[in-house]
């Protein structure tokens, strides 16, 4: 029936240019949180989220409430945050401890930590003869079809069919292994909680901008001159010549120009995940970097040690609801609210075994850059509402991707970017394919 809607659904995608309706049809967004959001794999947050047998987590996949929540075997379970008996929610908050199982509010049915059916009250009487009681399936909360952890980063899919977390991942589990590697101890620790921002524009608006190089020194310069200005103004007044690194975290938005930004480099893979090469600065000398990369040749050796600080990656985005920054510990997850609504989570984590000045540089890059406080994210999000808002219109029926179009290498279903083209436009390509192939079902 839906599809009867939208007949020209295969004609809404070509190689460069997308149509506009893809970003505000509603017919379109239930289409997709049906063929993708409810059937891959979605990020449902970091196993440090719920340390204690029945702490639970609420959050969104697709149009879905769910609950990521910790079993007394240690095991962490997701899901449907729904009552079998009447519909009931069962959690209402976002965060919390169940106790030693849930207990619906209404009519006080009590489940295990993994969903099966504990208790009803009065069970024998009340469905004795009946098809209600623990032998009933239909009678337990609804697990996700599918759930796997990497690293601690736990992800479920609504599908029982279709590929494992690993092989849906491919070259872009480079994201977690970057994050856990820098670590001294292999792990990360979430820092609770996470700013939650809802904006008001399409899901995939936000994705293609995860990997846009074009964009930083246009939309970020005003922010990145004022920090410059300031950062020079401390540098001059210093013994040392220097202002904090975090200071260049956003004057880098000024100082990188556009030809800068088209020496790096985009990788992309099947499913619409994409990397972006390159970093500003990441490997100081200062005295905190020393020490924190004396603990790393500790653990793993001078060779390993120059392989994992080696790795050069500034973004990963796991198509369609994760962007990671693996070197700073950040990561966004998103979740598409409505057509033209997109809560994203802005979380950060600890590197473990890793000395406190080390925390406080992922810190100052999440409240510089990521948070909802920053003017960072603020020019991101007027461009988004105002992107939202033309596509709304009626003064073009396209959206282009053409940059640097006929100019990226394939290689066994990778394409990366030609050598400086890194502001091609080769991951929003990347990301409307794996679309397409999608919702072609
Ligand atoms: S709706 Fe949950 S016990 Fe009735
Ligand atoms: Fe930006």
């Amino acid at each position: 029936m839906l599809q009867e809607q939208i007949p020209d659904l295969a004609k809404c995608v070509e190689p460069d240019r997308v149509r506009r309706e893809v970003y505000t049809d509603p017919a379109i967004f239930d289409l997709e949180m049906q063929r993708i959001h409810e059937k891959v794999w979605i990020y449902c947050g970091h196993e440090t989220q719920i340390p204690k047998a029945g702490d639970y987590y609420a959050l969104q996949i697709g149009r879905q409430p769910m609950l990521m929540v910790r079993g007394a075997d240690g095991k962490v379970n997701v899901l449907y945050n729904r009552c079998p008996h009447r519909g009931n929610m069962m959690c209402g908050d976002r965060k919390g401890n169940a106790g030693e199982f849930f207990r619906c509010s209404y009519h006080a049915w009590t489940f295990q930590h993994d969903g099966r059916l504990r208790s009803i009250p009065m069970m024998e009487s009340g469905y004795a003869g009946t098809r209600y009681g623990k032998d009933n399936p239909d009678c337990s909360m609804k697990r996700a079809a599918r759930v796997e952890n990497y690293r601690g980063f736990v992800f479920a899919s609504l599908a029982a069919d279709g590929p494992s977390l690993k092989e849906f991942l491919g070259k872009a589990i480079v994201a977690f292994d970057d994050m856990c590697d820098r670590a001294p101890d292999g792990e990360v620790e979430v820092v609770p909680n996470c700013f939650r921002v809802i904006q008001h524009s399409n899901w995939k608006i936000f994705l293609e901008n995860q990997l846009d190089a074009l964009h930083p020194s246009v939309t970020h310069q005003s922010t990145g001159r004022a920090a410059h200005e300031v950062e020079k103004d401390i540098a001059k007044r210093t013994k040392k010549g220097e202002a904090p690194l975090s200071y260049h975290m956003l004057s880098a938005f000024a100082t990188l120009t556009i030809d800068k930004w088209d020496n790096f480099q985009t990788i992309n893979y099947p499913y619409g995940h994409c990397v972006l090469t390159g970093y500003m600065g990441l490997r100081p000398q200062d005295p905190d970097t020393l020490a924190y990369d004396k603990i790393m040749i500790q653990k793993y050796g001078q060779k390993r040690f120059e392989e994992i600080v080696g790795v050069n990656i500034h973004h990963v985005l796991i198509y369609p609801g994760l962007s990671v920054q693996s070197p700073l510990q950040q990561l966004r997850a998103v979740r598409p609210l409505g057509v033209d609504r997109t809560l994203t989570e802005i979380w950060h984590f600890r590197l473990k075994g890793a000395p406190e000045a080390i925390y406080r540089r992922s810190l100052a890059y999440y409240n510089l850059v990521n948070s909802p406080a920053t003017l960072i994210n603020a020019d991101d999000l007027e461009n988004f509402w105002k992107c939202h808002q033309g596509l709304s219109s009626d003064g073009g029926d396209w959206v282009s991707f053409g940059r640097h179009l006929g100019r990226d290498l394939e290689k066994d279903g990778v394409v990366e970017t030609a050598p400086n083209c890194g502001t091609s436009e080769a991951p929003m390509r990347n990301q409307m394919k794996a679309w397409a192939e999608y919702m072609r079902g």
